[in-house]
């Protein structure tokens, strides 16, 4: 079986959010059943840079007018997966995000940029570009590989079998129709039946309508994409796909997010030994100036700072949800004037609130080992995976009823703390009054603290590894390609090291 997987963003990468870790756990995964795994990224900076034993496979003094292409084929750090990067210096080799400028506005031709990407994915897919490699199943990834489908579905040739893999509905990849032209697709593509959305050229649509199947990353979303509150105006087109639609839950990758070998903490912990939390604890207190006690609940808040996440509902609230004596760490970038309210709170509360604006992997890690409470709101959430590595580090998770939130997190009520089931605490509306309500569970319980240690214990004995995932995906791409098996080699490194790292 071999599959083309591509990606926008790809740990460690190139990374903005939770796509980044899947798109390298779950191709590990993968890799570890036998399946000849190759991603694909554009060649960002940071991605040229982290890749190992890069060497150019092929050169194009010019491609679809947009410069100089060249396929740099190399192995991903650490899992040492098969990876081409599409190294477009024009269009990828600028400073800032995958989609956006130093000052996050969208680069302006990122409908060239991507549309170029997914004409790269298509062709080497086929076998255009290397005689001696195409691929079964194509599988893209969010508005930004959304055309893959559409070039292999619209344009002749033989093609693979595509599955699209919805990560978040919210970001469509819209363009302006004058742009049509720059995408390399038939006219006749560019219809409401196609991929045009009220007027605009919609890359999330495209994926939708033309991929062989459709995957999304939990159960609950699944559902939920097929109503109006939730399905962005492409629940109609989902609903007539949802035959092709299937909800499989996220992993966590457990190689990295594992509190028992974790290089980033000061001290190691496990459900066995939790001991060692509390020198994290300590530790970050003193990273962000407060003051070292272990009895003072710490919240913490790793997030995206945007409307999805709830982010202004928490700026709003950040007064009532330490009020009852609580400290706050919080971490991330996003929209500006939210940023400038956690900064605010931070100042006003000195000792009390801190705020770290940008992101960064290691002190991610450090937060989550040393926090009480993961505080996880969110309008609507495709999976989100914050939670899940929290569990794992016995930091309870707050979170939303949505999408995989809900598929993952046992919320503490009186039934379910007497059977022993409860891993953290769930509300159900939007509003500040909803999640400080919650909040203030949660903080009763952690004045309980045999109650606090049984449902902690129970957090860190949750398993979200990708194995199952994998196989569910695996049997997916099967069911679209049955004689792919007995055909296809695996690459022989990326299955060893994959086996030898369990
Ligand atoms: P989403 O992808 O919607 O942001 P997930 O929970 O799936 O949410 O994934 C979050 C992942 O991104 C985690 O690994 C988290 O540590 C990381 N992360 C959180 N905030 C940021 C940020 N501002 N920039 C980059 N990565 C972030
Ligand atoms: C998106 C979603 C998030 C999900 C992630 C990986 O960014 O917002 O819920 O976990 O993709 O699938």
């Amino acid at each position: 079986m071999r599959v083309l997987f591509a990606s926008p963003e790809i740990y460690p990468l190139a990374k903005t959010g939770g796509l980044a870790d899947v798109s390298a756990g779950l191709p590990k995964s993968l890799a570890k059943l036998d399946v000849d795994m190759h991603l694909l990224l554009p060649g960002y900076p940071s991605a040229i840079e982290a890749a190992e034993n890069k060497s150019i496979e092929v050169e194009f003094g010019d491609f679809m007018g947009a410069g100089p292409l060249r396929l740099v084929s190399a192995r991903t750090p650490d899992a040492r997966l098969p990876i081409w990067l599409a190294d477009c210096p024009p269009l990828f080799r600028r400073p800032g995000s995958p989609y956006q400028d130093r000052d996050r506005q969208d680069w302006p031709d990122n409908a060239r940029r991507f549309a170029v990407f997914n004409h790269v994915a298509a062709r080497l897919s086929r076998g255009h570009f290397l005689g001696d490699w195409r691929a079964d199943i194509v599988h893209a990834n969010d508005w930004p590989t959304g055309l893959v489908p559409a070039i292999l579905a619209e344009t002749p040739g033989q093609r693979p079998a595509t599955v699209f893999t919805i990560h978040n509905l919210a970001y469509q990849g819209l363009f302006p129709p004058a742009l049509y032209p720059q995408l390399g697709l038939p006219d006749e593509a560019f219809n409401p039946d196609g991929l045009e959305f009220h007027g605009k050229i919609s890359f999330l649509k495209a994926g939708i309508r033309y991929s062989d199947r459709l995957t999304t990353v939990s159960p609950t979303y699944a559902r939920e994409i097929l109503t109006a509150d939730y399905g962005c105006g492409l629940e109609g087109l989902l609903q007539r796909r949802a035959r092709d639609l299937v909800g499989i839950l996220n992993g966590a990758d457990y190689e990295i997010w594992d509190p028992s070998r974790d290089v980033h903490l000061p001290n190691n912990f496990s459900l066995e030994d939790i001991a060692g939390k509390r020198a994290c604890k300590t530790a970050l207190q003193e990273e962000f100036g407060f003051e070292a006690n272990l009895e003072v609940p710490l919240i913490i808040f790793i997030s995206r700072i945007t409307d999805q996440k709830m982010a202004d509902v928490v700026a709003a609230a950040l007064p009532e949800v330490i009020g009852d004596g609580a400290l706050c760490v919080l971490l991330g970038d996003g929209e500006r004037h939210l940023e400038e309210q956690f900064e605010a709170a931070a100042l006003r509360y000195p000792g009390r609130i801190a705020f770290r604006v940008g992101y960064e992997e290691p002190l991610a890690h450090r937060i989550v080992a040393g926090g009480d409470i993961l505080l996880h709101p969110a309008r609507y959430e495709p999976c989100g995976l914050t939670q899940l590595y929290a569990m794992r580090y016995g930091t309870l998770p707050v979170v939303r009823s949505t999408g995989g939130l809900r598929d993952t997190v046992v919320d503490a009520t009186d039934d379910t703390l007497s059977r022993g089931t409860a891993t953290g605490f769930m509300f159900e509306g939007v509003t500040g009054d909803d999640m400080v309500r919650c909040v203030e569970r949660a903080l009763g319980l952690y004045r309980q603290p045999l109650d606090w240690r049984k449902v902690q214990r129970q957090a860190m004995a949750q398993h979200f590894g990708w194995e199952e995932p994998a196989r569910r995906y695996l049997a997916l791409y099967r069911s679209l390609v049955p004689q792919a098996d007995a055909a296809s080699k695996p690459d022989p490194e990326a299955a060893e090291v994959a086996r030898a790292a369990g």
